[in-house]
């Protein structure tokens, strides 16, 4: 496998993000978004986890329902939903896939607030493109060198049985809107994302989805993963060692 040249880990050094083109072919894309296709074609997602209630102790039933739903996602493939998805019953407005298609909108966040280790700096973020990534789809944007200052909120999660299951310490402070740098990537795109870089995208409101692939990597030696993270690993599934 490659290595990032000395000029590309400065750069990411710098920045708390990097870009590398071309880091998957556009068929290794194109399988992916078929293996997509099929787990969401399967994709069942229970009533009491889509539907709007009006009663209050309904209400509370819903976010409980919701609440094991999303904790209890480390080892499962679970579904989330952008809002105006269901109609007051739990059915779909748009189709499934288009639903999907829609996901992968965040407000601008640190991923060390949700996985949070001791030392920090030992979380890093890979985000690969399975199709374009522009200014009208979603593409992401980052703050550059926004990963020296330290982590603004945490996650945390709630003692067992609580409603809702997590909280946030700290909050997240005002940032100015024109520090944000877009970072439009094509297809097969890797995406390097430093843990507490200062990361976002924008809403999808073209009618082009932007599927992509995203998941972490943990420095494990001499690490502490945080036991108040929402992900823990589990015994079905632990976190899968990459090498020992
Ligand atoms: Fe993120």
């Amino acid at each position: 496998m490659a290595c990032l040249n000395p000029a590309q880990l400065r750069k990411f050094q710098e920045d708390g993000f990097l870009v590398l083109e071309g880091f998957l072919s556009a068929d290794e894309c194109v399988a992916m978004q078929q293996r997509i296709g099929e787990i969401v074609a399967e994709m069942d997602v229970p009533l009491h986890c889509r539907t709007e209630f009006s009663t209050q102790e309904e209400e509370q039933l819903r976010a409980q329902g919701s609440t094991d739903y999303f904790l209890s996602s480390g080892d499962k493939i679970r579904f989330f939903f952008e809002k105006g998805v269901f109609d007051k019953k739990g059915n779909f407005l748009v189709p499934p896939e288009k639903a999907i298609n829609k996901i992968g909108h965040v407000s601008s966040h640190q991923d060390a607030s949700f996985l949070y280790t001791e030392p920090l700096g030992r979380v890093l973020g890979m985000w690969i493109a399975l199709e374009d990534a522009t200014l009208e789809n979603g593409c992401l944007w980052f703050i550059p060198g926004s990963h020296t200052s330290g982590v603004a909120r945490r996650m945390v999660r709630a003692p067992a049985g609580s409603v809702p299951g997590t909280s946030f310490l700290g909050s997240e402070p005002a940032r100015d809107n024109s520090l944000f740098v877009p970072t439009p990537v094509q297809r097969g795109a890797l995406v390097l994302i430093h843990g507490e870089v200062v990361h976002k995208s924008e809403p999808n409101l073209s009618d082009r989805s932007r599927q992509a692939y995203t998941f972490h990597l943990m420095e494990a030696s001499g690490t502490i993963w945080s036991p108040e993270n929402w992900l823990q690993p589990t015994a079905e599934l632990p976190f899968p060692p990459l090498y020992t």
